[in-house]
């Protein structure tokens, strides 16, 4: 592997423990203002400095994410289909190569739809894409996706890992299911696990620790984090699973704790709290 790939793969999957924590936010390239992502950079600002990497959009890059930010950017580059639309699966490649660099990723993204009336379509634009991205030495991440008609079980999703796999996809991302360490176990390269819609904090917990101990490095969770009522918290309590080796317990423990601690700070000093910000934007970020 090229030193430009594994350097830029390294800023994702952390060296010291081969883990990785990525915060979804591109879900607007296809769902427009989804529930709680309506102002992205409201989402971003707190939760930036808890994730390892962040997945985007272009748009929401450039717009919501500090240009001085030093967290790794993962940047969607396929789209084309809306919810409203006729086949969300008919997706193209809408953001060039050269776009990415000059974004600075760390990563490209785009989904294929194994199984879908587009498989074809998807699967070749994902060749075309690792072919593209490895003369710049640019990590491709590809993201299983999973519809209505599509399935979600160990036999999906080992066909369709392995498929992105096989393309060349140094990173694949999917969904976690029974069975999980077989979809694992068939995938040559590492992956990484959707949160999917939103469940029950400690659910989400207990689906992060099920999906490591299954194999996985990390996941990239969106929903099951800026969709809960602690974001913050819940970053954190992600983080004590995927870096710190917590259990379920232990991280669903950590969350409660940090979110009534901000429920009471907000309770006790609500005005206080905006005008620190105000007066000294550093405090509090801490
Ligand atoms: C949408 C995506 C999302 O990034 C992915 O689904 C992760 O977000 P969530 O945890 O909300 O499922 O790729 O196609």
């Amino acid at each position: 592997m090229d030193w430009g790939l594994k350097n830029r793969l390294s800023r994702i999957i952390k060296s010291h423990d081969n883990r990785a924590l990525m915060l979804a936010v591109d879900h607007g390239y296809f769902l427009g203002p989804t529930e709680k992502l309506e102002e992205p950079n409201k989402v971003v600002a707190p939760l930036l400095k808890y994730c390892d990497s962040l997945m985007v959009t272009r748009g929401v890059q450039r717009t919501s994410v500090p240009a001085t930010s030093d967290t790794p950017m993962v940047l969607r580059v396929s789209g084309g289909s809306s919810i409203i639309g006729d086949d969300l699966s008919q997706e193209d490649i809408t953001v060039s190569l050269e776009d990415a660099i000059r974004l600075n990723a760390s990563a490209v993204a785009m989904s294929i739809f194994v199984g879908s009336k587009y498989e074809y379509q998807t699967i070749v634009n994902l060749g075309k894409l690792v072919s593209e991205a490895e003369r710049y030495g640019m990590p491709v991440l590809a993201v299983t996706a999973v519809g209505k008609e599509l399935g979600k079980d160990a036999r999906y999703l080992s066909l369709a890992c392995r498929i992105a796999a096989e393309q060349g996809a140094h990173i694949v991302k999917t969904y976690y299911c029974d069975n999980f360490e077989k979809v694992v176990q068939s995938c040559p390269v590492p992956i990484i696990v959707a949160g999917g819609k939103k469940i029950p904090e400690r659910d989400a917990l207990q689906l992060t620790y099920n999906a490591i101990k299954a194999g996985a490095v990390g996941v990239d969770m969106g929903r099951n984090i800026w969709q809960s009522e602690h974001p913050v918290a819940m970053i954190q309590a992600a983080r004590s699973i995927i870096h710190g080796n917590s259990n379920v317990e232990q991280a669903y423990n950590l969350y409660k704790k940090l979110s009534t601690q901000s429920k009471s700070k907000k309770l006790n000093n609500p005005t206080q709290s905006k005008s620190k910000k105000l007066n000294n934007p550093t405090q509090s970020k801490k």
